[in-house]
């Protein structure tokens, strides 16, 4: 918000602060910088965040959080700022010329006041609880919504249809439930506020009644009184809407507050480094756990040492944490102990966008953007010439498909590449790291989708174009990485052994076993 807002706002808080009590208002003020700092960022804070930030709060409770809580939140504000300008003002007056007309009658407010300050105090404080609950339950929703429809087509290859839309129907009606709970709690406000108002009325007629006859008060005061009388009780009325509504847009404000208070938990250093030497990569004992913990550790006493510009292959199970060990390369994830050094230098003392830049990664779960080709290309570095995009299709063997299509490199790709096979998309992906002209390329099964003659010539190419850059290739299969200048045998966190193939071929059982099935497989195929 503009500075020259200040004074006039500092005005409405004062206000608010006197008639709404002030926890209230701390509230409402802390609601504004929120929506302030939604604003003046301009941007989805989220981005800043680390895999470890998004693992914990989960994409569709983000979700829910960036649309219906902020949407909750501004709607809140919106009715408030216009009532708050109105009902206080209309309160002080209308009181004010009461208690100025007969003081005597106004010691009914001191009654109706305090008993409905009480009631409203109850509705909130049975309400609150569920609301909080309401938004958890949003977040289910919005994962089962998130996960079939991004998933359809595998929900209608195994006919579960029918099971999706179970789901659904569970978790909607579970909001449904908690929200009509909370709703009918919330509507008693208005049989509160009535009640107040037309006991308060009767009351002020006995007594004024009285007050007539014994003729220390007309008729006509009588009637201003009364007129005034309602128009204190409409404000109040307005006033128990305003906590109301805070009280819905508190659950979802403190929501967003965790989000933007959230800090990346990858800090980086004030003198940070800025260029990475060269494609060395060493690894120091060390552990590493996606919870933090000591015991649910995935990675256990790592020590590796690459020279820049060798090859080296990764084998090992499905989750024997190939990917965990990689990904704390470009620092997706820091360790849980031990160090990572990139160029000699520990990856903690880079700066971030410089480490990344220098580290090109092709993740097993990999995206495209929709968009064209071309476009998505160009992720990898925005100022790549057509001529620099061929080269590096050429070399991740996407040229001659992408010659194919009748746009080309002008073909549009619909969202998630839905319109490009698994082993094409692959290879765009590899086109697309390969632009960034890295120091270290990371293959993380990227070209599982491919099949081993495109393979052999992706490495082919690799290795001819790209001779200075060091090379890490996770693979399922053996032929994937045979020629790599070490392998590396990956088993539940350990390394099992390393070595070149035929050192492997020689002393471990497991790689040989594995070589010789898969080399069966393909003589037979
Ligand atoms: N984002 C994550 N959060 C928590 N645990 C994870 C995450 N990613 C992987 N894991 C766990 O870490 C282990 C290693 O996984 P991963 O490195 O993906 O194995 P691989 O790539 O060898 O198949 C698995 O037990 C997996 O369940
Ligand atoms: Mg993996």
């Amino acid at each position: 918000m503009k500075s020259s807002n200040g004074g006039s706002r500092s005005f409405f808080v004062h206000q608010l602060r006197c008639y709404l009590g002030y926890s209230q208002v701390t509230m409402l003020q802390k609601h504004l910088r929120v929506l302030q700092r939604m604003y003046e960022e301009n941007s989805i804070i989220t981005q800043d965040f680390s895999f470890a930030n998004i693992d914990k709060f989960s994409t569709s409770s983000l979700v829910t959080r960036l649309t219906t809580d902020v949407t909750n939140v501004q709607r809140a504000y919106q009715m408030l700022i216009r009532i708050a300008v109105r009902s206080p003002g209309m309160l002080v007056f209308a009181f004010f010329m009461a208690v100025s007309i007969n003081k005597t009658l106004s010691l009914v407010y001191l009654v109706a006041l305090p008993l409905l300050g009480i009631g409203l105090f109850f509705l909130i404080r049975a309400a609150y609880p569920i609301f909080t609950r309401v938004f958890k339950t949003y977040d289910r929703l919005n994962t089962v919504v998130q996960e079939n429809i991004r998933g359809i087509r595998v929900v209608k290859s195994f006919v579960r249809e029918a099971h999706e839309v179970k789901k659904f129907e569970v978790v909607s009606s579970d909001i449904y439930d908690d929200f009509s709970k909370a709703e009918k709690i919330i509507a008693f406000n208005s049989p509160l506020m009535q009640g107040m108002m037309y006991l308060s009325l009767l009351s002020i007629s006995y007594i004024a009644a009285r007050l007539i006859v014994a003729s220390s008060m007309t008729a006509g005061e009588l009637m201003s009184f009364i007129t005034y009388t309602s128009q204190i009780l409409m404000s109040l009325m307005m006033f128990s809407m305003v906590v109301v509504m805070i009280t819905i847009s508190r659950a979802s404000a403190v929501r967003i507050e965790e989000v933007l208070t959230e800090k990346s938990d990858l800090e980086e250093k004030k003198d940070a480094i800025n260029t990475v030497a060269d494609g060395s990569i060493s690894f120091s004992h060390v552990d590493f756990s996606y919870t933090k913990t000591k015991e649910k550790r995935c990675l256990y006493d790592i020590n590796l040492d690459i020279e820049s510009g060798q090859t080296i292959g990764i084998l090992g199970p499905t989750g024997s944490a190939k990917s965990s060990l990689v990904q704390l390369i470009p620092r997706l994830y820091d360790t849980f102990s031990g160090s990572v050094k990139v160029g000699g230098v520990d990856v903690r003392d880079y700066a971030l966008e410089s480490l990344r830049k220098e580290v090109g990664m092709v993740l097993q779960k990999n995206l495209l953007f929709s968009g064209t080709i071309a476009e998505n290309l160009r992720w990898g570095n925005e100022h790549a010439s057509d001529e620099e995009l061929r080269w590096a299709c050429r070399i991740a063997q996407a040229d001659g498909f992408i010659q194919q299509f009748p746009k080309g490199y002008e073909t549009y790709i619909e969202q998630d590449g839905s319109n490009v096979s698994g082993g094409q998309k692959q290879r765009l992906c590899i086109a697309r790291a390969l632009l960034k002209h890295p120091k270290i390329l990371i293959f993380d099964d990227s070209t599982s989708a491919v099949d081993t003659k495109t393979d052999a010539a992706i490495r082919e190419g690799l290795l001819g174009e790209l001779p200075e850059t060091t090379k890490i290739i996770i693979a399922q299969r053996v032929t994937s990485v045979m020629d790599a200048d070490r392998i590396i045998m990956l088993d539940d966190g350990r390394i099992h052994d390393a070595g070149t193939h035929q050192e492997l071929m020689d002393r471990c059982s497991r790689y040989k076993e594995m070589y010789c099935s898969q080399m069966h497989k393909e003589e037979r195929a």
